[in-house]
């Protein structure tokens, strides 16, 4: 079997998490940074991941044309679908409602959030100001969700 891992990143917690991913995936796994590329031959590939992180409540741009572009394509596939942001609970479940279509969401094997990074040295001024306002964090941190991580390749194993 070969799997396909999709994703785009603004700083790198998403593409971290999907190398993390891809390392517990038993199939042949490719990556790809939908930053560089975004054709797909689909007919190589049995399932794709599809994943971004979330600034604003929005995942980038690309990942949303990707799906769009090619969700008769993806319809057919088994998906798995990861989010990398700081939300939780109910936010984080309308964050992911918002971002990817009910349809390939309903078609999903496994649907999860990875957790996220605050990194005050990448992030831009404007950036600083919204999650120190916003998230009342003043200092690095990180909330990868490790087991989400290893329950999504779990599932998508089976
Ligand atoms: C300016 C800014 C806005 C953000 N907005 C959201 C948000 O709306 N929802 C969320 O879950 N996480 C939000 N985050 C957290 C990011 O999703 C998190 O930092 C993530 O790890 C970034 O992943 P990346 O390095 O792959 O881009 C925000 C972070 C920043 C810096």
């Amino acid at each position: 079997m070969n799997t396909l891992i999709v994703y785009s990143t603004k700083y790198g917690c998403a593409q971290r998490c999907a190398m993390e991913l891809s390392k517990e995936l038993k199939d042949n796994v490719e990556l790809i940074n939908l930053k560089g590329k975004s054709n797909v031959d689909f007919s190589k590939y049995d399932k794709i991941i599809i994943g971004g992180s979330a600034y604003i409540g929005r995942i980038q741009k690309e990942v949303t044309d990707f799906i769009s572009n090619n969700l008769e394509e993806l319809l057919k596939k088994e998906i798995g679908l990861f989010i990398c942001g700081k939300q939780e609970g109910d936010m984080m479940e309308k964050e992911i409602r918002e971002n990817f279509p009910a349809e390939l969401i309903s078609k999903a094997k496994s649907v999860k959030n990875f957790g996220g990074e605050f990194n005050f040295s990448k992030m831009n001024f404007m950036e600083k100001v919204i999650v120190k306002k916003v998230s009342k964090v003043t200092s690095d941190k990180s909330d990868i969700k490790h087991d989400n991580i290893k329950r999504l390749a779990m599932e998508l194993n089976s």
